[in-house]
């Protein structure tokens, strides 16, 4: 097996999403170890490795929920600083954390707009008011774009299955997100069914020209959609292969070290 000698295809010269030498401690524990990862538009990178690798560290380097100690961003090659979630949207980022962040008690298509309501203008222009009916429709518009049935987008988001859920989240990332879509675990807790369906959802996102990143640990469902597979070991990058010509072995040895045969 071969280590971090592949490079992701090169759809566009410059990487949407470009790291180099992250470094983020929590006290003594370092999290990541100088890491570098880059992602094009149009590409789907699975993020794999074992428990406590550091997978949702580095993402949350980008999503801005952390700050890395060290090391470089840049995003369409322009150097950035992230310092909050609001930043990471602002430059086009958006992230699907394992706990989805919906809010239980609205609706759906309130949860599609958290943050981002439509105001209508009133009388001169003056009065805002949320526009309630052109956010129910484009909600709907963006939850029939990942191909999910709900009954409708006013039920409460606590009303629905996990799979459900799962897929009002994606559904909200790809309606905002313009250039890089972050999902850690979008497929946990997801029977087979449900978790084809957001695995078609990812490959469909493609599309839309995004960098898309899944955390997964269903390493067969996630080499099925994933352009390139990168693994962290103990903070470090370990392996960074091409999805189609990698074997399930070579990702587990990366993943749990040169030792470990399978
Ligand atoms: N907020 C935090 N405070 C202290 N330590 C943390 C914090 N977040 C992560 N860590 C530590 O950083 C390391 C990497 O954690 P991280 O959550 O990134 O792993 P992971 O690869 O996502 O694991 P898993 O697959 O279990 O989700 C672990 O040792 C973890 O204990
Ligand atoms: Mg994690």
């Amino acid at each position: 097996m071969m280590d971090s000698d592949i490079a992701g295809p090169e759809k566009s010269p410059l990487p949407v999403l470009k790291a180099r030498n992250i470094v983020k401690r929590f006290g003594h524990v370092q999290a990541l170890g100088g890491v570098d990862f880059e992602l094009h538009r149009g590409e789907i990178v699975a993020l794999v490795g074992d428990n406590g690798a550091g997978k949702s560290t580095l993402i949350k380097c980008f999503s801005g929920v952390y700050q890395a100690d060290e090391g470089e961003i840049e995003i369409d090659g322009m150097p950035v600083k992230i310092h909050s979630p609001m930043e990471s949207r602002h430059y086009g980022i958006e992230t699907v954390f394992q706990d989805l962040s919906l809010a239980p008690d609205v609706s759906v298509a309130a949860n599609v707009f958290l943050g981002r309501e439509i105001e209508k203008r009133g009388l001169l222009g003056k009065v805002g008011f949320l526009d309630y009916p052109e956010m129910q429709k484009r909600a709907a518009e963006y939850i029939r774009e990942v191909g999910v049935n709900l009954p409708s987008v006013e039920i409460p988001a606590e009303t629905l299955s996990g799979g459900q859920r799962q897929a009002v989240a994606i559904a909200r990332a790809r309606a905002w997100a313009s250039k890089v879509l972050l999902l850690d675990e979008p497929t946990a807790a997801l029977g087979v069914r449900q978790t084809e369906i957001v695995l078609k959802i990812i490959k469909a996102s493609k599309i839309k020209g995004m960098g898309i990143v899944v955390i997964s640990h269903d390493l067969p469902s996630v080499l099925k959609v994933a352009d390139r597979v990168v693994v962290l070991r103990l903070g470090r990058v370990s392996g960074n292969f091409q999805a189609q010509s990698v074997t399930y072995a070579d990702v587990v040895s990366a993943m749990l070290g040169k030792e470990f045969k399978v």
